[in-house]
């Protein structure tokens, strides 16, 4: 009994370390923006990532150049490009994606969501439609041939889902939870 507590103990804080270590990680990740001055939906986006913890610099020139040389081909173009930590982030994506892009740190250009999906992070209205987080692993690749990271339907809530299945651990203890 007693080396069974012990040992969820020592998991659960195991656990914390991770999760601090995540936090921090993120805290000191700076998102650089490039985006049209004029763009509304833009800086919602860009409030959304301040709400989860990224610190944000705006730069009004427009995203076309940028996401050039970051290697995005214009079929996964979106109204907005973001550079953090050697990533590009194309899009409206939700700062989660970003957040576990950062900790696993993938070989590759970085994440797009193409177009402006309703119901995306900045994007949000009365429409709610189901898109898709793309990898983009190579530079310049096409959007057929990016991997899906992650989806969001909010019609078929369990469909696509790529998330790991939580642990009896993760499920018996709230603070162990990742994801809020
Ligand atoms: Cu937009
Ligand atoms: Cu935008």
């Amino acid at each position: 009994m007693k080396i069974k507590d012990f040992s969820r103990y020592t998991r659960s804080i195991f656990a914390i370390g991770l999760l601090g270590m995540t936090s921090q990680a993120i805290a000191t990740a700076t998102v650089e923006v490039y985006k049209s001055p004029t763009c509304g939906c833009c800086n919602k986006w860009v409030d959304h990532m301040r709400e989860n913890g990224f610190t944000v610099n705006t730069h009004d020139v427009g995203n076309k150049d940028i996401r050039k040389k970051s290697g995005i081909s214009e079929t996964l173009g979106s109204c907005h490009t973001a550079l953090v930590n050697g990533y590009a982030i194309e899009g409206h994506v939700p700062a989660a994606d970003i957040m576990r892009l950062l900790k696993e740190k993938p070989k590759a250009v970085g994440l797009s969501v193409p177009d402006m999906p309703h119901g995306t992070p900045g994007m949000e209205g009365s429409r709610v439609d189901p898109y898709n987080v793309l990898l983009i692993k190579e530079p310049d690749q096409s959007r057929k041939d990016t991997t899906i990271y992650n989806r969001y339907d909010p019609y078929a809530k369990q469909a696509g889902k790529t998330e790991p299945v939580a642990t009896e651990a993760e499920k018996n203890s709230s603070i162990m939870r990742l994801k809020p």
